[in-house]
């Protein structure tokens, strides 16, 4: 089943059960705590707060969202996406626990023949907040548990799990609740027995309900926030992720394989003369490439430019990541105009908005390549030396001074350095980086103060 079939299905499911169906916001969303959208009860914050009356009591959406944390693991595990699309139902005050689990075990095992997802419920499993963790649920989530009980899950597939796991909060101060996710199991040949506690390969997590109740003034950690009241209503906000589902149904391994993202894997691979499939190290930069270039499309139609802070600089790591995978897989022609390309051929039926912004996007895409395949012209022959310096000198650390240098001379930035460094088996003295970076700075403000003009930011 494509992913925008499955899209499709979801939103129908729910907007047949009196839900508004609300597009997605853009990435860019204004809330002041986040970069990018981050998941679909993004847009909805204020009615689950209270702080603005809702519009409607239900609502269901298929959400764009970015999430550049995990960076590092994209294209090594199965689903880790920098761009990805959230579905979700959400009920401000109106209905709870017992209807989002009846219709979530509903859309996930009712057939496809009646528009539903037809899993098996025999490969369904579950996870609720265990006993002890909450104030509120000292014997755990025991509505929660009832409600599975009800629909036909075993007792020994609902498995009990702490806050870190069944607790969600949006990492920052804002509204939190315990929630239940929703597992399918991939089989024997992907992991050992034993459910979501067990492995979460096998065990995939396609959906979380979380059930909002309360308010939260800190978060520290997952597990160790501050409650600062209880939300004016009960709320229900679930999140499931389409390319988990979509890699699921399409029978591939991964959410790269996916017809949303395979396609730029594919001309990757012809343009770069390395097939898919046959060198694991290989995979992973084709995975990387299908991944970023993806993200980067999505960014730059909904208006970022690449540049040196904040959102432009995330998209810019993603561009030139993309762009050094092509190279270390052999490839120094332009290109990322044209992978960009075809992700938009698959991409652009669910959102029009990339073909509006196309000439800008391909205009922004080639000047990125350009001014970074001179950076890198530039600044790889004294990163070669540094690197030769290094290993000769018995050392698997790259001084800072050298990372210093080739940022402030050839406008290398730091987790390009490590990136490179790493490849090469070196680590990189960040600290002496840091301290060096520390230094320029304070140099640029007393300049400033010295001119009685603003200091200019050195931030890379
Ligand atoms: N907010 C929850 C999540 O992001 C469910 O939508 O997982």
């Amino acid at each position: 089943m494509r992913a925008a079939e499955i899209g499709r299905r979801y939103v129908d499911f729910f907007a047949a059960r009196d839900h508004t169906v609300v597009p997605s916001a853009s990435l860019l969303y204004n809330d002041p705590t986040l970069l990018f959208v981050n998941a679909g009860m993004v847009p909805f914050k204020p009615y689950f707060t209270g702080a603005e009356p809702a519009p409607f009591r239900r609502a269901v959406s298929l959400q764009k969202c970015v999430r550049t944390l995990d960076i590092e693991d994209v294209g090594k595990t199965t689903r880790h996406g920098t761009f990805f699309q959230m579905l979700g139902n959400f009920s401000f005050g109106d209905y709870f626990k017992a209807e989002a689990i009846q219709w979530g075990w509903q859309l996930v095992t009712g057939s496809q023949a009646d528009g539903c997802l037809g899993f098996d419920p025999d490969k369904v499993w579950v996870t609720v907040l265990g006993p002890g963790m909450h104030p509120d649920y000292p014997n755990g989530d025991e509505e929660a548990v009832h409600w599975w009980r009800s629909v036909g899950v075993p007792q020994e597939r609902i498995q009990a799990r702490s806050l870190k796991d069944n607790y969600w909060h949006m990492g920052v101060p804002g509204p939190g609740g315990p929630c239940s996710e929703i597992y399918i199991d991939r089989g024997p040949a992907f992991g050992p027995e034993g459910g979501p506690n067990a492995d979460e390969d096998r065990f995939l997590e396609i959906w979380n309900l979380v059930f909002q109740q309360e308010e939260l003034s800190a978060v520290r950690a997952k597990d160790d926030f501050d409650v600062a009241r209880q939300l004016p209503s009960r709320n229900i906000d679930t999140g499931a992720g389409l390319e988990r589902i979509a890699f699921l149904l399409q029978g591939v391994d991964n959410m790269y394989e996916t017809d949303e993202v395979f396609p730029v894997i594919a001309r990757a691979s012809e343009l770069t003369g390395r097939r898919y499939g046959a060198n694991a190290d290989d995979d992973v930069r084709l995975r990387v490439i299908g991944d970023h270039v993806r993200s980067s499309l999505m960014l730059m139609t909904d208006g970022v430019s690449p540049g040196n802070e904040a959102r432009g600089y995330v998209l810019r790591r993603l561009m030139r990541r993309s762009i050094r995978s092509m190279r270390l897989l052999g490839y120094q022609g332009e290109h990322l105009t044209e992978l960009l390309d075809v992700s938009r051929g698959v991409m652009h039926g669910s959102y029009p908005e990339i073909d509006e912004q196309w000439q800008r996007i391909s205009e922004i895409s080639q000047n990125e390549e350009q001014s970074f395949s001179r950076t890198l012209h530039a600044g790889t022959a004294l990163f070669d030396l540094a690197v030769g310096q290094s290993k000769a000198a018995g050392s698997d650390v790259l001084p800072g001074d050298k990372a210093f240098q080739l940022h402030d001379t050839y406008g290398f930035p730091i987790d390009l350095t490590l990136e490179m460094a790493a490849e090469q088996g070196l680590a990189v003295d960040q600290a002496r980086f840091r301290e060096l970076m520390t230094e320029q700075r304070q140099r640029a403000k007393a300049d400033a103060r010295a001119k009685k003009g603003g200091a200019v930011s050195t931030e890379a």
